[in-house]
């Protein structure tokens, strides 16, 4: 027998058995699109005792106002969210996936205080290069309409093949909003740090990842886990030079130049 919060505790016991006494945490993933969120969500979901149950409020109805976001947070944290990422009575940390354009800045400040309440975790992922991350915005928004594998649109791949019948597509990029469209996108992370300050934290960078194994082993760390190898199918779409990605490099490579973004045109990753 143990004691967990009262209101949990038949809950738990139906549900959990064996794991009942184990501790969960909770956790929310922050992000953008096209930062490489969908990649590190299968990433954790590879752990046993991680469930992520996607991005749950890419549904309007569920961030209509602050209170049917909360309504929703309660279903996932109060673990009665049953979807094809609900794993079994041993998940060991339980969260969901979060773009900061899905209700998240306009309702920051009941779900900074939600989160603060119920313990959640944060984990920011953001991207360095925000103009790679535009040129996958730009291609994925291509593909929408094109559907460029057979007829399907494919935000995610799984095969170099794949990957590379949607990396053909180069967008031209409007070189006279490229300025204001970058700082934009600073910005915006800047402001939803500053929201979430004072929630349990961490901040990670998909091209940090990519280099660097040992940052997924301070993420299970960060949320509690056991340390296994994580393991995920996705493929990288957009790879090699970002000269090679965009129709008017040229243009782009000149209004970059000797500004605060001019290393965004070198970096290979
Ligand atoms: C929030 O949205 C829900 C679902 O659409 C609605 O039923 C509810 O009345 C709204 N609450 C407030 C406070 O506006
Ligand atoms: C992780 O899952 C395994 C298998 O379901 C379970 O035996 C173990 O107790 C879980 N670990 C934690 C920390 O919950
Ligand atoms: C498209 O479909 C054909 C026939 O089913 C298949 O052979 C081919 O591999 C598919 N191509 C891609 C890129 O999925
Ligand atoms: C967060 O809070 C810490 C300590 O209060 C402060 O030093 C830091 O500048 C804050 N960061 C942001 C992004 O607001
Ligand atoms: C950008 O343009 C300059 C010439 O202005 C050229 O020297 C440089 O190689 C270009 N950079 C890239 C990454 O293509």
């Amino acid at each position: 027998m143990c004691f967990l919060y009262k209101d949990l505790l038949i809950a738990l016991f139906i549900a959990r058995n064996e794991c009942a006494c184990n501790p969960v945490l909770f956790f929310a993933i922050l992000s953008n699109q096209r930062s490489g969120s969908g990649w590190f969500e299968t990433l954790l979901n590879s752990h046993i005792n991680v469930s992520s149950n996607g991005e749950i409020f890419s549904v309007i109805e569920r961030r209509k106002n602050a209170s049917s976001v909360l309504l929703t947070l309660d279903t996932v944290y109060n673990l009665d969210w049953l979807n094809s990422a609900s794993k079994n009575e041993c998940s060991a940390a339980i969260g969901l996936k979060w773009m900061l354009n899905q209700g998240l800045m306009e309702h920051h400040k009941e779900i900074a205080e939600y989160f603060n309440r119920k313990r959640v975790s944060v984990i920011f992922l953001f991207r360095r290069n925000l103009l790679r991350r535009m040129v996958s915005l730009l291609a994925n928004s291509y593909d929408r309409y094109a559907k460029l594998l057979n007829g399907t649109h494919k935000s995610h791949v799984h095969s170099a093949e794949e990957a590379d019948i949607l990396s053909k597509y180069k967008p031209t990029i409007d070189s006279t909003l490229l300025l204001d469209d970058l700082k934009d996108m600073e910005m915006r992370a800047a402001k939803v740090l500053e929201y979430f300050n004072n929630t349990r934290h961490k901040i990670l960078y998909y091209e940090d990842l990519v280099r660097n194994p040992n940052k997924l082993k301070h993420v299970q760390e960060f949320l509690g886990l056991p340390r296994l190898e994580l393991t995920s199918r996705q493929v990288k779409i957009h790879r090699g030079p970002l000269s090679e990605l965009i129709q008017n490099w040229d243009d782009v490579n000149k209004t970059l130049k000797g500004t605060v973004y001019e290393s965004f045109l070198e970096a290979d990753y």
